[in-house]
């Protein structure tokens, strides 16, 4: 009789528990349907043959199912380039990436299958391969998964370069990076400037986006997630708010170099922001220009210039120039440290944490940036 009544107790404390279990990890498939991952739009915007053509074999890499599983092998054996095609060894042309499923119709967002493999074990964990930034995460836990997508996909910065050629910006993604300590220019980052939030927590990303929280899959931090670690004290705004500080005076003084130089800018090559149109050799009363702020176009490091009458210009960097047409050439050069500066000032706020995953490096870069554009 006992036995039974022991039974049955063990019989609800089980069931509680499973209760308790499936609670915390309420359904991976609903939370991710409420995470960006499931947005199915970037992936037909960024990764199919229809929008891409043969530069989906690029995009596809890390914004679709098809493409990722296509790429990841070839990763894994070091080669982080474009997707290959096995046939010919060379980077893929649209019918093979047609054959692959990156069209209109078929391409898959980043789905389970993206990251799981047979039995849900995540297809990378520990360390990365080579990544497309140019370096390689070791010692990173789960958090290697994330890191595969999550970098700036542009190869390796050399740090103390006077001429980087180009005008290339940071990815959107330009988590990896900051976190790991990479990519930026005026500050050594080939010393050792991994953060302790991705070497020393255990699954790095997935220590904060997803075990300390309590939106699963969503994989969205809890807004007291400082605290697990730090104790209560610790606040997520005493990281964000001088960074938030610091980004500003960076602007100020990139700003301030851009006034300066405000004689010798005649036209710009105008992008509209709505159409996503591009007007070469537009006119501009470069007197008139009372603010500018930082973005990248196409991937490009670019300028919003606000007019006194309040009208907004953009353009790209490359195409702020000193006469129309031919005789054009770019006010500010690829040597220009204006352009190295907006590269910094891009990477932190692409990173989107305003600091958090790697503290300390942030704060460097930012200030090391600062000092250089007093220069
Ligand atoms: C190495 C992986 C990788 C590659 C390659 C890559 N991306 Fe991305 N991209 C990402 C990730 C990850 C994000 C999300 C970053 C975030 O939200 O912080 C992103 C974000 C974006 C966004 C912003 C999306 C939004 O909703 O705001 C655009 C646009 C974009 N990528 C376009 C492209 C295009 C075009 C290409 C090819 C030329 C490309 N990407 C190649 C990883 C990559
Ligand atoms: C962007 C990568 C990613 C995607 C996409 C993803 N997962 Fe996960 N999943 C993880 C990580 C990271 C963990 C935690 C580490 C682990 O358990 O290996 C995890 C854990 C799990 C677990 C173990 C229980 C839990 O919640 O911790 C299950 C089950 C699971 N995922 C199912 C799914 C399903 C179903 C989907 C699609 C709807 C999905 N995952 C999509 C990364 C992903
Ligand atoms: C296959 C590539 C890929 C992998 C692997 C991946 N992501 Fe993403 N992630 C993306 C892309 C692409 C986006 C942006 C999609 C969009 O904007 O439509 C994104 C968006 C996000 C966002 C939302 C960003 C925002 O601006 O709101 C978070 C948070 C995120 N990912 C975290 C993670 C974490 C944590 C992991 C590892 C468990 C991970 N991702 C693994 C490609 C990836
Ligand atoms: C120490 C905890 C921690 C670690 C580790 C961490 N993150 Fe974050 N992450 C955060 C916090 C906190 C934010 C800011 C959220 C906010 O401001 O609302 C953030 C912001 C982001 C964002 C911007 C979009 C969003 O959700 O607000 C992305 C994308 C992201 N993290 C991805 C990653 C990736 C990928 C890694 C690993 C390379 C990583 N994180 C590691 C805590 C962490
Ligand atoms: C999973 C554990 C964990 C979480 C969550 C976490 N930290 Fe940390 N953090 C650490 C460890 C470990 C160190 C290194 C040892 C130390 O300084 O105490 C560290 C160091 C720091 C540092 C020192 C500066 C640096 O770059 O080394 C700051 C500042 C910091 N964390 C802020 C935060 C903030 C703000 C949050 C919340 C958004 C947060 N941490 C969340 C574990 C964590």
């Amino acid at each position: 009789m006992r036995r039974r009544i022991l039974s049955v107790v063990l019989l609800l404390v089980s069931l509680v528990a499973i209760g308790g279990l499936m609670a915390a990890s309420l359904d991976p498939a609903q939370e991710w349907l409420k995470s960006k991952h499931a947005n199915r739009e970037t992936a037909i915007a960024e990764a199919t043959v229809e929008s891409r053509g043969p530069l989906a074999a690029h995009c596809a890499r890390c914004h679709s199912e098809q493409g990722f599983l296509a790429w990841l092998p070839q990763l894994m054996a070091g080669n982080p380039g474009l997707i290959v095609d096995p046939n010919t060894g060379k980077p893929a042309e649209v019918p093979y990436l047609t054959q692959l499923g990156l069209t209109k119709d078929k391409v898959q967002p980043i789905t389970c299958t993206v990251c799981h493999g047979e039995g849900f074990a995540l297809r990378v964990k520990g360390s990365t391969p080579m990544l497309p930034s140019g370096f390689a995460a070791a010692g990173v836990g789960d958090g290697a998964m994330c890191m595969t997508c999550h970098n700036t996909r542009n190869g390796r910065i050399q740090w103390d370069s006077s001429d980087p050629k180009l005008y290339t910006g940071p990815h959107e993604a330009a988590q990896a990076d900051v976190i790991m300590g990479k990519n930026v220019y005026f500050l050594n980052d080939t010393a050792e400037l991994v953060s302790p939030h991705a070497a020393f927590v255990g699954d790095s990303c997935v220590t904060c986006h997803k075990t300390l929280g309590k939106e699963g899959h969503t994989f969205e931090p809890s807004e007291t997630v400082c605290a697990s670690c730090h104790g209560a004290a610790m606040k997520i705004e005493f990281v964000q708010e001088p960074t938030k500080h610091l980004l500003e005076q960076l602007r100020v003084a990139i700003e301030k170099k851009v006034l300066a130089a405000r004689d010798k800018i005649k036209v710009v090559t105008a992008w509209d922001p709505k159409t996503d149109k591009d007007a070469p050799n537009t006119p501009i009363d470069a007197t008139q220009i009372k603010s500018v702020d930082l973005l990248t176009i196409h991937g490009q490091l670019s300028f919003k210039f606000t007019m006194a009458d309040g009208a907004e210009v953009y353009s790209q960097i490359g195409n702020v120039k000193d006469a129309p047409g031919e005789a054009g050439k770019p006010v500010f050069a690829t040597s220009d440290p204006i352009v190295r500066a907006a590269h910094n000032y891009m990477l932190v706020v692409y990173d989107g944490s305003m600091g958090v995953h790697n503290p300390k490096f942030v704060r460097d870069v930012l200030l090391t940036t600062i000092r250089t554009m007093a220069q």
